[in-house]
This record gives C-alpha cells, sequence and structure tokens, in this order.
C-alpha cells in the first residue's frame, strides 16, 4: 500500500501559500496549512488549516508537531513597493520575519523534518546592479558584495544565510529560491501590499474609456512579472530535485512598466492615458535571469506574460466591479 505523503505550508493564506496548497492537494499530499489569516478570495483546501502566530515559538512547535515529507515557508510581512518603500514598515518586516523563519526552521530541524523550502526574493540583489533598466543583473553569484536597497531585502538575505548555515551544520536539506514578482488571480488587489501587475489592472479597470491613471515613476522602469502557476511548477521543481540554490524562479520577459499599462489597457479594451506622478520606485530595471534554474533542473518558466495577464485582469475586474455593486448596494 502507498502512503500518503505529508507538506507542510506556512503562509497558506497568502497568495502564493493557497495556490501552493491547491496544487499539493492535486498531487494527492495530506496537506496542513498555517497562517494569522484565512485565504481571502478562497477556500483553503488544506486538510487541515491552523490559525496562529509564527512569531510564536511554542505555536510553531505545535504546528510542527509530526513528520512532514515536504515543508514550504512562505510566511512573511511582505508586499509591493508601497509597503516595503514606505519607511514606516522596516522594523515590522524586518523583526517579524526573521522570527518567523527562526522558529520555523528550528522546529523542523528538531522534528527531522529535513526538507524545506524558503521562499527569498529578488529584492536580495544588490541595488547598484539594477541601475540601467535595460541591462539589470541579477545572477545568482552576483549577491555579494551585498548591497539590497531595502529591509525586506536585507532579511531575505539574512534569512537565505540562516537556511544554508542549517544545511550545512545541521543536515538540514533546505532549498532556496529568489522569487522575481509573482502575479495571478487570488493576490492582493488593493489595501496597500499590492504589487504593480494587480495595482495597475485595478486601476485600468476602474477608469472609463480615455481615462489617466496614476502611475509611479515615470515608467521607463523594468521588471519581470511570473505568473504564479509557473512559480509553483518551479517551486516543487526545486524542492523535490537535488539542487539547494539559491536560484532564481522568476520570467526573464522584461518590460517597462509604461509597457506594463499598455499591454493591461489592450487586454481590458480600453484606452487609457499614464499620468507619471511621485511615488515609491524600488530599483530602477530588474529581470531574473535563468541560465541556472535551466541547467539545474533542467527547466525555465516559459508562460508569456500576456496570457498571465488576461487572466489576471479578468478576475481583478470581477473583483473591482463586485466592490463597486457592493458600496452601491450599502
Ligand atoms: P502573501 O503576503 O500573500 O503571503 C504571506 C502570508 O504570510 C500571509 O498570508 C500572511 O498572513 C502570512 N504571515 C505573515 N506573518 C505571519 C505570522 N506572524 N504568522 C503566520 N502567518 C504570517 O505573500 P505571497 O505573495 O504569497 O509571498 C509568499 C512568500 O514569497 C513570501 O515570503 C514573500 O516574501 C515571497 N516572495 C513573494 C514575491 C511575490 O511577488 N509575491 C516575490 C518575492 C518573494
Ligand atoms: N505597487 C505599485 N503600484 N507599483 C507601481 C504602481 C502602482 O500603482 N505604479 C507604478 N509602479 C512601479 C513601482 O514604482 C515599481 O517601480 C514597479 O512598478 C514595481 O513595483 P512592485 O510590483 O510594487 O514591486 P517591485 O517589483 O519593486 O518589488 C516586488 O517584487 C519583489 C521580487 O522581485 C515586491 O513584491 C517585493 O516584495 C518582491 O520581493
Amino acid at each position: 500500500m502507498q502512503t500518503v505523503k505529508a507538506a507542510l505550508v506556512c503562509g497558506a493564506g497568502g497568495f502564493i501559500g493557497n495556490h501552493l496548497v491547491k496544487r499539493l492537494k492535486r498531487e494527492g499530499f495530506w496537506v496542513r496549512g498555517v497562517d494569522l489569516k484565512f485565504p481571502e478570495y478562497a477556500d483553503t483546501e488544506a486538510d487541515d488549516f491552523v490559525v496562529g502566530d509564527l512569531r510564536d515559538p511554542s505555536f510553531v512547535r505545535d504546528v510542527i508537531d509530526r513528520k512532514f515529507d515536504e515543508t514550504y515557508q512562505l510566511a512573511a510581512d511582505m508586499g509591493g513597493a508601497g509597503f516595503i518603500f514606505s519607511g514606516e514598515n522596516d522594523a515590522a518586516i524586518m523583526h517579524n520575519s526573521a522570527t518567523i523563519n527562526l522558529n520555523i526552521l528550528d522546529a523542523a530541524y528538531k522534528r527531522n523534518n529535513k526538507r524545506i523550502f524558503y521562499s527569498s526574493s529578488a529584492c536580495m540583489y544588490p541595488a547598484h546592479n539594477q541601475d540601467d533598466p535595460d541591462n539589470p543583473n541579477c545572477r545568482e553569484d552576483s549577491a555579494y558584495p551585498a548591497a539590497p536597497d531595502s529591509e525586506y531585502g536585507w532579511e531575505k538575505l539574512f534569512s537565505e544565510r540562516l537556511y544554508l548555515s542549517y544545511a550545512r551544520c545541521r543536515g538540514m536539506d533546505v532549498r532556496v529560491a529568489r522569487y522575481h514578482n509573482i502575479f495571478g488571480p487570488e493576490g492582493t488587489w488593493d489595501g496597500g501590499r499590492e504589487k504593480a501587475p494587480a495595482a495597475l489592472c485595478r486601476k485600468i479597470a476602474l477608469a472609463n474609456n480615455g481615462d489617466a491613471i496614476d502611475v509611479w515613476g515615470d515608467g521607463q522602469q523594468t521588471r519581470s512579472f511570473l505568473y504564479v502557476d509557473d512559480c509553483l511548477e518551479g517551486t516543487v521543481r526545486l524542492t523535490r530535485s537535488d539542487f539547494q540554490g539559491p536560484v532564481n524562479i522568476g520570467s526573464d520577459e522584461m518590460v517597462s512598466i509604461n509597457g506594463l499599462v499598455d499591454m493591461i489597457a489592450d487586454i481590458a479594451g480600453k484606452t487609457v492615458k499614464r499620468n507619471n506622478v511621485p511615488g515609491p520606485l524600488g530599483v530602477r530595471g530588474r529581470n531574473s535571469h535563468n541560465a541556472l534554474i535551466q541547467e539545474k533542473l533542467g527547466w525555465a518558466p516559459s508562460r508569456p506574460l500576456l496570457r498571465g495577464l488576461e487572466i489576471t485582469y479578468e478576475w481583478i475586474e470581477r473583483q473591482v466591479h463586485s466592490n463597486v455593486a457592493m458600496n452601491l448596494a450599502e
């Protein structure tokens, strides 16, 4: 008889975590999810969902009370440029995310749950390698000397090192990915933590044909955006591989923010003017470098940005309109 594999997803109430739970359930896993909150936009499919605070070490020991074949650590105090560059959240980001990582990794080690995935971020790369919007350098080996432009990036770098030290000194099978701006349906789309794809979909969904929307900066800053299904594919492939990382999980289809606005406006079938306004900007250019993931896993993300945006816009447009309808009814 085949035994059912078990997985733990920390941050299972969040965007990527809730999608990951669904994916693991489709694969036949028994899944425990943990988060401060249930998922906001869809029910969880976890067999067991525990609501609690992963900053509390005794709570963490309680949820890591059994053998898990795979542990995914996605919980963090996180958001887009508006959240990580506001300045007001720096202490919370550093304290909360570092404490979560310290607690989870140690409890997993003490329960001999060796295989653990950690979600780092492209925000850990040095700012000075991302000044040229046409030619940013995000190769994995460009990380040092370290100079991230946010405390969020510094915490990710610290935690990468924490996981790698548990691999070296305590025999943990850690896997570390550096995610590059992940987007898709059921992600945060308003409230201040939303990232550019969701924010711009929301603004365009609310705009009438011919309206102008606010776009932070001159819009010539570049990014790449990875659709969530590709993120999950990379995450599980890495976790089950022999390669520890750190490795980029991101798209290498770089686009300017103005270009992103134009793509979404086309999908919406609207003419939208851009009102380029001051705002939190982050690095000038960023793109995933995918040679290492291709070499080590024989796989790299491939879904065109346009396809992911079509699905995401449709979902956000529905959220916007149901919110407008609810507000009118009140
Ligand atoms: P998310 O904010 O949707 O999910 C994170 C979850 O962690 C949230 O549901 C939150 O409630 C939970 N959490 C925070 N503090 C907690 C605590 N003290 N106890 C329990 N749960 C807590 O973010 P996401 O987009 O799903 O990102 C998942 C991971 O990937 C994060 O570590 C993030 O930093 C990393 N990452 C994401 C992106 C991206 O573009 N989405 C890019 C780089 C890295
Ligand atoms: N959020 C947002 N909202 N960004 C906007 C907007 C807007 O209305 N208009 C323009 N932008 C610009 C930002 O100024 C920034 O230059 C760019 O779009 C991308 O912003 P975000 O998507 O918010 O964040 P990021 O790419 O700088 O960083 C994100 O990706 C990292 C991984 O690559 C964040 O989500 C980080 O938390 C994540 O780790």
